[in-house]
């Protein structure tokens, strides 16, 4: 028998598939529908078919540039209502996420805040709540909580989704991809990572791993110290850009065409945050400084610039671990682990456990501590 990339990965989310078959007799979605806005790729599939086994009717959409086909194809296969195709124009991907609204769902699961912040400009009255899964969707609504009201909790705040994904997860799939996308060498290179959150302590950690000489720039002072004392290189920001080989950044804004005059020859810029507004791709492509630019297979663009250097860009700045040739993501575990937090918060929304005063906040202790309990327990049960 042959199966599908899908189904290798529905079987090693082993806490989803002990939920699905829970969700099977307890049914918590009965009668509601479920918003989705989230990437659309075999771990998603996983997650949506487990809340479509509690009763849930889905509606869901991607996010942008990341929508793999097999997925959409699966997914519809299996009575989900899919919106879209894969896209990297916000503006059609803004009409994806209007489509999704336009059904009312009850419960909404968002990850970068776009649902939510939508729902605001054509609010309806079932809305019950739902789930945000990412820092940059944190960001974006809690400046809006007074005007939410309603119980949404983030994934990206529980203490497991932080180390399991954000720091040990996107750390492996930022060099995996970097290997994929390039083909080029690690070892003795020079790597700035740009934000020393989460990820970028991952991202630092595993290019140090594969052999690179690794910087780091961070905003905040006290990151900055934590970065030198793990033992890093903390140069000032211009002193880092001119140096870097490799940029893995992990915020916002941070490399624009006002840097293309610090950037060295044969530089890799590669996006390890939501928003491909990291890098501004658009801006360095039309800087009156590059020349020609040369389009490569598997999502590599090469500026080359009129005094003779040459600066490659992966995925034009979209999200690289998830982009180029047969994108895999993080692992399946640590995505297992995110999604089962997934599943429980929305359980607890459906059935009202959680209220209002709970906009915005992490999960809640207890569906931590029951997560993290049950994967050690499927570890050690042999
Ligand atoms: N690629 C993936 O698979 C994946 C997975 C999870 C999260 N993310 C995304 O990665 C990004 C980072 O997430 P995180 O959890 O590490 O966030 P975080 O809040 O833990 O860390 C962000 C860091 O960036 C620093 N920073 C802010 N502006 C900066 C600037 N201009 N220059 C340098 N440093 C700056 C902050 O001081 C902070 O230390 C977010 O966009 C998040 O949504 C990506």
């Amino acid at each position: 028998m042959i199966s599908t990339r899908i189904d290798w990965v529905r079987e090693h989310c082993q806490l989803l598939r002990g939920i699905a078959a829970e969700f099977g007799r307890t049914r918590p979605f009965d009668g509601l529908t479920i918003g989705t806005g989230i990437h659309l790729e075999a771990k998603t599939v996983a997650l949506l078919l487990t809340l479509r086994d509690g009763g849930a009717r889905l509606i869901s959409t991607g996010n942008l540039n990341t929508t793999q086909p097999d997925a959409v194809d699966r997914l519809r296969a299996e009575g989900v209502t899919v919106i879209g195709a894969p896209t990297k124009d916000g503006d059609v991907h803004a009409g994806y996420l209007g489509e999704v609204l336009a059904a009312e769902p009850d419960l909404i699961l968002d990850n970068g805040g776009d649902l939510f912040a939508r729902y605001l400009d054509r609010p309806y009255p079932g809305l019950l709540g739902g789930t945000e899964e990412t820092t940059s969707g944190r960001m974006r609504l809690e400046p809006l909580r007074s005007r939410l009201r309603r119980p949404i909790l983030v994934i990206n705040d529980s203490p497991i989704k932080q180390f399991a994904e954000n720091e040990h997860a996107v750390g492996q799939s930022a060099v995996e991809s970097f290997l994929r996308m390039t083909n080029r060498v690690t070892n003795g290179e020079q790597v700035t990572v740009f934000g020393y959150g989460a990820c970028g302590r991952g991202v630092a950690a595993n290019f140090r791993g594969a052999y690179a000489r690794v910087s780091v720039v961070d905003v905040d002072p006290v990151t900055r110290l934590r970065a030198h004392l793990d033992g890093f290189g903390t140069p000032p920001r211009d002193t880092a850009v001119a140096d870097a080989d490799i940029t893995v950044t992990g915020a916002r804004d941070v490399l624009t065409a006002a840097d293309l005059p610090l950037l060295r020859d044969g530089v890799i810029l590669a996006n390890a945050g939501h928003f491909p507004a990291e890098i501004d791709a658009a801006g360095l492509i039309g800087a009156a400084e590059v020349a020609d630019t040369t389009e490569y297979a598997d999502d590599l663009l090469t500026l080359s610039l009129r005094d003779g250097r040459r600066i490659h860009l992966l995925a034009r700045g979209h999200m690289f671990n998830l982009a180029g040739p047969r994108p895999l993501g993080n692992s399946i575990e640590s995505m297992d682990l995110g999604f089962a937090l997934q599943a429980r918060c929305l359980e607890a929304v459906a059935r009202r456990s959680v209220d209002a005063t709970s906009c915005v906040v992490p999960v809640p202790r207890a569906i931590d501590a029951a997560i993290a309990r049950s994967y050690l327990d499927r570890k050690y049960s042999g």
